[in-house]
């Protein structure tokens, strides 16, 4: 007799005899059988899923009536094990509503002993029939289970993409929606910029005007008055060109520039303008592709973030300006957006006290600062913006762990970088070792003005004043560069006339935001630099007034 209980009949009957009859028939009618001794083991046979069970009335005298139903209410879903009861035609030992009340919870048949073998194997083989019939039921049921593990697995992964798509698509139609937002506001400013360019330009004109009309020997309150007209009007020029920057309507000097050199030289003036207590690291990829930009505006970018930097570590802190190639779309750069085909990516990172989602979101726009009155004029980043844009790239801001990152994206030009290499060494060179006095009011401007000319090895000194400039030793000067709008007695333009007699040879720069009047420069051999310019133009203008005075 085998004693595999899974799938064999499970034979309960005490008598020994019995069993072994039982047994037999089971046995050589091609089926296992397992024999159990007592009611436990019995309890434990049919658990196992056996094909079915047979028992004796004695068994069943020694079952509980709450057990055996207890095991077969357990039954799984498609199990309805049959139960075959041998008894006696008069019952003796055992109550026969036991077997009734069995029949109502299991499929229960009730054979009475002496059982004919001819019926015993018939209704033995009937049971294994329908038994067989439940197991194919299992068995389908599981594969379907296992096909509708598969489905739900399925159907979880599309779900998880469909959701990525969703999450994709909104940021795609957020970041439109923010450029849309910033492109609005950049024709609002460029309009107002425009307009307010015009209405100064009527103001400095008008001055002009009255300087003019004051002939020869003016009042000196007159002349102070008009002096601060014309401040007030340069401050004007440059916030209109910051704003003009934003909305994209400045000209752009545009050069095939080699960006790695001129990183270079911009990290020098960061380098400066941060001092000793933030590091500066440079991680610039060597075959960094050439860029068709305007370089003055690229350092104005970079000064204006370099400049957020410093404020965001007013301490000491750490600043990456780090430059590489790019082909977009990168999934590692998903702030490139729509942004497709060849571009070289500039970012300048701080471990500052970083941004809040919300100021990200709005600093960008034009005078949006969380500056302190007077000390933001909210306009740095909206050039940066501004620049990026109309370079045909991008401006980004990432908000890191610890600090900021602000980054620009610039095409790639095809064209082989231009002139500027060529055009900025040779003066850069002549520059070196030049001593320049630097005379200007804007502690800002002279210092960034003072970091460019020491960038290129110029030996700067600073004057904040014309007439500071004029108390001091000039015989170790080699060149005087000087803004023109400048609060005392003498302004850049008496400066160089003050200069031109008490020393003739001494070369004289001026530099201003602003179109000068003709009629008082007339007789000064001076050289003139527009304001803001970019390091190659001062190299130049410097070089230039210097070979100049030599000639005469
Ligand atoms: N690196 C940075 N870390 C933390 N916050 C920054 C950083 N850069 C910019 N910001 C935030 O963005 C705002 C806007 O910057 P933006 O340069 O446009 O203007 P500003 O620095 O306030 O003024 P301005 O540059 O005109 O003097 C800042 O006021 C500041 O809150
Ligand atoms: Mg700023």
């Amino acid at each position: 007799m085998g004693n595999d209980r899974a799938s064999a009949v499970v034979v309960f009957a005490p008598v020994q005899r019995d069993a072994a009859t039982l047994g037999r028939l089971i046995e050589d009618d091609a089926m296992q059988v397992h024999c159990c001794a007592d009611a436990q083991a019995f309890y434990a046979a049919l658990g196992d899923t056996p094909l079915f069970a047979v028992m004796t009335e004695e068994a069943m005298a020694r079952c509980s009536l709450d057990d055996l139903s207890g095991i077969l209410r357990t039954q799984p879903s498609w199990s309805d094990m049959p139960l075959l009861v041998l008894a006696d035609a008069e019952p003796r030992r055992i109550d026969s509503n036991r077997f009734v009340h069995l029949s109502e919870i299991g499929n229960v048949t009730l054979l009475t002993r002496p059982v004919a073998r001819l019926a015993l194997l018939m209704a033995l083989r009937s049971a294994r029939r329908a038994r067989l019939l439940q197991f194919a039921v299992r068995d389908q049921l599981r594969e379907l289970a296992a096909h509708a593990d598969v489905l739900e697995a399925t159907v979880a992964e599309r779900t998880r993409e469909l959701q990525a798509e969703v999450a994709e698509r909104r940021r795609v139609e957020q970041n439109l929606a923010e450029a849309r937002r910033l492109e609005s506001l950049g024709q609002l400013t460029g309009g107002i910029a425009h307009d307010f360019n015009n209405i100064l330009q009527v103001v400095t004109g008008s001055e002009t005007l009255l300087r003019l009309l004051l002939g020869a020997d003016p009042d000196p309150k007159m002349l102070r008055a008009l002096q601060s007209i014309r401040r007030a009007a340069d401050q004007g020029a440059s916030l209109t060109q910051q704003l003009l920057a934003y909305a994209r309507r400045q000209p752009l000097a545009n050069i095939v520039l080699d960006l790695r050199k001129h990183l270079h030289t911009v990290s020098e003036m960061i380098l400066h303008m941060l001092g000793a207590d933030v590091q500066v690291r440079l991680q610039i990829t060597p075959s960094l592709w050439p860029v068709l930009i305007d370089p003055s505006q690229l350092d104005a970018a970079l000064l204006n973030i370099a400049g957020n930097a410093r404020d965001a570590m007013p301490q000491e802190g750490r600043l990456v300006l780090a430059a590489r190639n790019r082909v977009l779309p990168d999934a590692a750069l998903p702030e490139a957006g729509q942004l497709a085909g060849e571009f070289v990516e500039v970012c300048v990172t701080d471990n500052g006290h970083g941004m809040s989602a919300e100021t990200a979101q709005n600093a960008f726009e034009p005078f949006f600062t969380t500056k302190p009155f007077g000390k933001g004029t909210g306009l740095g980043l909206s050039q940066v913006y501004g620049f990026a844009i109309q370079s045909k790239g991008l401006a980004f801001i990432r908000r890191e762990d610890t600090g900021t990152t602000v980054g620009i994206l610039l095409p790639r030009c095809a064209s082989a970088p231009q002139a500027e290499t060529d055009r900025k060494r040779l003066p850069a060179r002549e520059v070196e070792g030049m001593r320049v006095l630097c005379v200007e009011d804007d502690p800002d401007v002279a210092e960034v003005t003072a970091m460019m000319l020491q960038s290129l090895g110029a030996d700067v000194t600073l004057a904040d004043s014309a007439d500071a400039a004029v108390r001091l030793d000039l015989t170790h000067i080699d060149v005087v560069l000087s803004d023109v709008m400048m609060p005392g007695e003498l302004d850049g333009i008496g400066l160089a006339r003050w200069l031109a007699a008490q020393h003739p040879r001494l070369p004289v720069v001026l530099t201003s935001g602003y179109v000068l009047d003709p009629e008082r420069l007339q007789g000064l051999k001076v050289q003139f630099v527009r304001k803001p310019c970019a390091i190659g133009a001062l190299a130049d203008t410097l070089v230039k007034a210097v070979k100049q005075a030599a000639k005469a």
